[in-house]
């Protein structure tokens, strides 16, 4: 079984990266860690927690950075609202906080599990990852690998070059893909193919209950946000992409890429540059003698179908076990 941290910041598609999380039978879910992002830290502790609270699911939660490393705070209440997960209705928070920051969170259980076991998945802006890089460096090589939610090889979802997570701490993002560890860059390019699309609500709603009716919620509010901003046909469902990945690393294809961070652009500042090792010529950075450095697995195409049997099987699953509990 494969076992994860989430670090998010919950965030509609946060939620149903934890349900999927939560609900698969094989991940074990050690830990949610949070991160300011889609809204205060505040805001988001307390939506990771309540989301837990509402639908059993117990593991530890650890409240994370309240800041980017280096530039100012960019939050993204227009997309998900005055409390961050703003739509369908959820209970107050009703447990305890881990007593532990999120970067001793993460640190404490890499080093306390075998080399090679556990993976990161963050979900919002990389800072508590970054942070824990640099106060433990020895996670690096301890951690099976990183799938992260963030970045994009075409375009921008809050500038035309850059995708939020990056975006909203880009130094970082650059720590993380500089790190010597395996990292898997989950962008827009595939997160814009995972979609709620009808048949996927549909499948959902035939799961029946309250995570169901939840699910159906978030999707809603997030298809009337995204009608006004954006103009995409169907909810996009980002971040439980890459935990669709852990569970099943065929559900997107990947290839190799050198992933630089943009930080000092005018118009471009959180721009994933990736130079794929496929590409004619290869287009080294620097100088034509130096190497690039072609680690990062770049998702491409997604096995939608595969995606969405993910989603449907673990809110079956959660709903089980939430009968069994009741
Ligand atoms: C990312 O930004 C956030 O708003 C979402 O939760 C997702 O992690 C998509 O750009
Ligand atoms: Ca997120």
């Amino acid at each position: 079984m494969k076992k994860i941290i989430l670090d998010c910041d919950p965030g509609h598609d946060d939620a149903i990266a934890i349900l999927l999380a939560a609900g698969s039978p094989d991940v074990e879910l050690l830990g949610i860690t949070t991160v300011a992002g889609n809204h205060t830290i505040d805001n988001v502790t307390r939506n990771a927690l309540s989301v837990c609270a509402a639908y059993g699911i117990e593991v530890p939660v650890a409240r994370g950075a309240a800041w980017p490393l280096v530039g100012p705070q960019v939050l993204a209440k227009e997309v998900h609202g005055e409390t961050g997960l703003d739509g369908p209705p959820l209970p107050e928070a009703a447990f305890d906080l881990d007593e532990r920051h999120a970067v001793d969170f993460i640190i404490d259980t890499v080093m306390a599990h075998e080399p090679g076991t556990v993976t990161l998945v963050p979900v919002g802006p990389f800072t508590n990852i970054a942070l824990a890089l640099r106060k433990e460096p020895r996670i690096a090589e301890r951690v099976e690998s990183v799938v992260v939610m963030g970045g994009s090889f075409t375009r921008g979802n809050v500038t035309p070059t850059s995708e939020f997570n990056v975006y909203a701490d880009p130094e970082a993002a650059e720590v993380v893909f500089r790190a010597p560890w395996n990292v898997t860059m989950v962008g827009l390019d595939l997160t814009h193919q995972a979609l709620a699309t009808r048949e996927l609500q549909d499948r959902v709603r035939a799961v029946g209950g309250p995570i169901s009716e939840f699910v159906l919620g978030v999707w809603e509010w997030v298809a009337t946000r995204f009608e006004s901003l954006q103009q995409i046909e169907a909810p996009v469902v980002h971040d439980a992409c890459c935990v669709a990945a852990v569970i099943d690393p065929t559900v997107f294809t990947v290839e190799k890429a050198d992933v630089r961070v943009e930080l000092t652009g005018t118009w471009t500042r959180g721009m994933t540059v990736a130079n794929f090792e496929s590409a004619p010529g290869k287009n080294h950075f620097g100088s034509a003698t130096e190497q690039g450095d072609y680690r990062t697995d770049v998702a491409m195409t997604l096995d939608w179908p595969r995606f969405a049997d993910l989603i449907t099987d673990a809110l079956q699953h959660l709903t089980r076990v939430r009968k069994g509990q009741s």
